[in-house]
């Protein structure tokens, strides 16, 4: 695989080119070369998230992230921390009783502000940029129209229980008036820089070009850091500085019109641009396409070829570009063979199309 042409080094004018690395890859000396040579930025695929490093107040297991962002630094990449305040694969006592029931506002900042000083603080220096918050916002907006306030849609009680927004409920416990359990997006920024900085500090999202998000997301960006410019500690740069787009997309509704109109949103706000966790499946769980047939293929490469013309379009804004698997058998979404890779770790014509384009 290292005699075919490099991703990192073919798009080093436009953005650096990522890829997720897990602890046990780190044993695997042929993985690492591979990673190397097409890759110059690492996330942790799972490392990194609150549930591993914190499992319990007052327990630290830094271990496997030590290993990562040590690794990262030895081989020159640019490491990406994912992610500090999320709703999927949180620590629960960042923000929740034993029984589940919310903290109280006050419980839950003190707590927030506890793990981050403990882990943005450990790694300050060693993290490129930092996913601060991930998916705040709910998945739908209903039939309604926009209300006109993102803080109508961050995510909170819901009947799906793998959904549920336990920071915004917390938050909400024991809010006065003028408060709102939305107020911990400021603080999870604010928190992020004062412990590390100098790490760029990131709004992560996935459909992120839908109705609602593409709206919801610059008046977020761009409220928290008006809010930030009034603030006594004010830094000179913005607090959300970049917005970084999963881009975990499919065959039936990846719009790329709507894509360019989520970038052209996004930009507009000043911040810079990521794309966080890139890969792109046909069929579905239940309906595998895993091997591809010829028409698929040819719609991945399409798909592929369209979205990176995109983006080298707005290469200006965009720091990074980064795939969610290193091929299709290690990928969470094997069944629809979302990758540049197969699950022989061959190159597939979509590899080939986005090279040759450039
Ligand atoms: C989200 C998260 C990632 C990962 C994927 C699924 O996109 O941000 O960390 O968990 O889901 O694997």
């Amino acid at each position: 695989m290292t005699n075919l042409p490099s991703l990192c080094k073919t798009f080093e004018e436009y953005f650096k080119i990522g890829n997720i690395i897990s602890p046990c890859d780190l044993e695997d000396a042929k993985l690492l070369e591979e990673y190397r040579h097409h890759y110059n930025a690492a996330t942790a695929e799972n490392a990194m998230k609150p549930v591993y490093v914190t499992p319990k107040k007052g327990v630290y297991e830094f271990g496997e992230a030590d290993r990562i962002v040590e690794w990262a630094a030895q081989n020159g990449l640019l490491m990406v921390g994912h992610t500090l305040v999320w709703h999927g694969q949180s620590a629960p006592w960042l923000n929740m009783k034993e029984d589940g029931s919310p903290l109280t506002r006050a419980e839950a900042k003190a707590n927030m502000e506890e793990f981050i000083k403990a882990y943005v603080g450990r790694y300050s220096g060693k993290i490129y940029s930092w996913d601060v918050i991930n998916e705040a916002f709910i998945d739908s907006s209903g039939d309604e129209k926009y209300t006109g306030n993102w803080r109508d849609y961050i995510r909170r009680e819901t009947d799906n229980p793998r959904a549920v927004g336990h920071w915004f409920l917390a938050y909400a416990n024991g809010a006065g008036e003028g408060e709102h359990g939305s107020d911990y997006v400021f603080d999870a920024f604010y928190f992020a820089r004062k412990y590390d900085p100098k790490a760029v500090l990131y709004y992560n999202e996935y459909n992120e070009e839908f109705d609602h998000k593409c709206t919801a997301i610059p008046q977020m960006v761009n409220e928290i850091n008006e809010q930030w410019r009034n603030h006594p500690e004010y830094d000179g740069m913005p607090l959300i500085e970049g917005i970084g787009m999963q881009s975990h997309h499919n065959h039936i509704c990846t719009n790329v019109d709507k894509i360019r109109a989520a970038l052209e949103s996004f930009t507009k706000t000043g911040a810079k641009i990521s794309i966080t966790e890139m890969d792109f499946t046909h069929g579905s769980s239940s309906e595998p396409a895993n091997p591809l047939t010829a028409e698929q293929s040819q719609n991945l490469t399409k798909m592929y070829t369209a979205l990176f013309n995109l983006y080298r379009e707005f290469s200006p804004h965009i720091e990074r570009v980064t795939f969610w698997g290193l091929n299709d058998k290690r990928s969470w979404r094997s069944w629809g063979s979302p990758l540049l890779f197969d699950s022989n770790n061959q190159p597939k014509d979509a590899f080939h199309a986005i090279l040759n384009n450039v």
